[in-house]
């Protein structure tokens, strides 16, 4: 006698004697997160249904109450009257056993010329896809509040730093543009992904083709690929787009926590630069003064498991042989997972940067000081002809003489410029503001206002861009 749970809906079984074990079952089935890939499945079906009568292997009649049963089996799936039961393995079970029920012995036809493993293949690829267009249209939500913040301040200066220390003034404008760019990266990443993932597997059958006269190149259009796969035993193995998915997820992931960090530091007494909306903020449970920067922190946080799910995917590819393996079922949770946290992420940073406050005076204020000015007088001398190595010396001993006095650059008495460096004359004081230093800083890409308001303009063009492309306007 075998042990339990078999059931009538199963894909396969001629060759059994036995029922499949309970232990089994539990461990192989992967309806419970497959299902969100109904849709596609679906999609995919009609296009094969459409080929097999091109093939001569369904009639006219027959293809109608196909896609009569397709279309009827996709309004239920969707208003949630169609649901996966535990006796079905995958979505690809489920959705024959509501064919079969809408069809009866017709709805078994549709099974020839194709397999499991390129109709799972190319599920994914259409859901990946779909979801790589969800998710941009997102990222440009939030490349469009980083560009409305920085249009907000576009005067305001801030400490430029490195080693989080104080390094020069720069735009308050170029350094949120700085997170735009990489943004703005991760949508051509995205956008070059979807050009190799326009691929189709469908019609590769198990791994070797099929001797049925099923036409790949008219499934591939129909379900909007651009060719079909060239080698069906590739189409069947490979994952690289789930892998790369995966990769550009998890770095759009990175950036977020990057931005995530500088606001949860921004936000502090100490800095003291920014003031998180109440929206977008939240209290403790003890302490009445808190305010939380819970959607910082959790950007950040959520970027570690975006690399996880990288990991976890490259680890299950490595050393697969070819063709299709069963643990290939374990490449969607983590791809599945690296979506759902973008989706959520993603609108709620791009809610807390739009409403976010800025101090504007405190980060003028504090925009020089740690004598953020010393590369504006190094700068200056080598303007009246001195060596930069001489001028970088004589600008580091006026600091010098600044930390010991306890003052700014801006500070320093006349006199004690010509002891330091008989060349430092009162002349070097037009350096010694924040406006000056920053329109002095024209070069490509740099700080001065005029180059920061080009990025402006060329970055709410590319973000315009991005939704565009998102929504299948492009
Ligand atoms: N649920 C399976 C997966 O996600 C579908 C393909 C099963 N193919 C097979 N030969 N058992 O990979």
């Amino acid at each position: 006698m075998s042990e339990s749970s078999g059931s009538s809906t199963r894909l396969w079984g001629g060759r059994f004697g036995r029922e499949p074990s309970e232990a089994l079952t539990r461990l192989s089935v992967s309806v419970h997160f497959d299902w969100r890939l109904a849709p596609h499945d679906l999609a995919a079906s009609r296009a094969h249904a459409r080929v097999l009568h091109r093939a001569d292997l369904l009639t006219e009649a027959e293809l109608a109450s196909m896609i009569g049963a397709l279309d009827d089996l996709d309004a239920a799936v969707r208003d949630g009257s169609f649901r996966p039961t535990s006796e079905d393995e995958d979505v690809h079970t489920a959705l024959e056993r509501g064919l079969l029920e809408r069809l009866g012995a017709l709805g078994g036809k549709l099974r020839a010329g194709r397999s499991r493993n390129d109709q799972v293949a190319t599920d994914l690829r259409l859901y990946l896809r779909d979801a790589a267009r969800q998710v941009v249209a997102r990222v440009a939500e939030l490349e469009t509040a980083l560009i409305g913040l920085a249009e907000r301040h576009r005067g305001t200066p801030m400490p430029g730093m490195t080693h989080l220390q104080h390094a020069q003034p720069v735009l308050l404008a170029h350094h949120l543009l700085a997170h735009v760019h990489a943004f703005a990266r991760d949508v051509d990443r995205f956008q070059d992904w979807d050009d190799r993932a326009a691929l189709c597997p469908l019609g590769a059958g198990a791994l070797a083709g099929s001797s049925l006269a099923v036409d790949p190149v008219a499934v591939a259009s129909e379900l909007g690929f651009r060719a079909p796969v060239a080698n069906s035993i590739d189409a069947v193995s490979d994952r690289d787009f789930v892998a790369e998915f995966c990769f550009v997820a998890a770095l759009l992931g990175i950036h977020l926590s990057r931005l995530g960090e500088e606001i949860c530091l921004w936000a502090t007494t100490e800095f003291g630069w920014v003031e998180i909306d109440d929206a977008y903020a939240t209290g403790s449970s003890i302490m009445p003064q808190k305010k939380n920067p819970d959607v910082a922190e959790l950007a950040r946080g959520k970027s570690g498991r975006l690399v996880g799910n990288l990991t976890s995917l490259l680890v299950t590819l490595k050393g697969l042989p070819l063709a299709y393996d069963r643990d290939l079922q374990e490449d969607k949770e983590p791809v599945f997972d690296s979506v759902e946290q973008l989706l959520l992420v993603l609108p709620a940073v791009a809610g807390m940067v739009a409403t976010l406050g800025v101090d504007d005076e405190r980060l003028a204020a504090v925009a020089a000081t740690g004598h953020a000015l010393a590369t504006d007088v190094a700068e200056w001398l080598v303007r009246t002809g001195v060596p930069f190595r001489d001028s970088h010396e004589a600008a580091g001993r006026l600091v010098r003489h600044c930390v010991d006095h306890g003052i700014e650059l801006w500070e320093v008495e006349d006199s004690a410029l010509q002891s330091i460096d008989h060349r430092l004359t009162p002349e070097v004081r037009s350096v010694l503001s924040v406006r000056g230093s920053l329109a002095s800083r024209s070069s490509y890409g740099g700080t001065a206002p005029a180059r920061v308001a080009e990025q402006l303009s060329a970055l709410a063009d590319a973000a315009h861009g991005h939704a565009s492309w998102a929504s299948g306007a492009d």
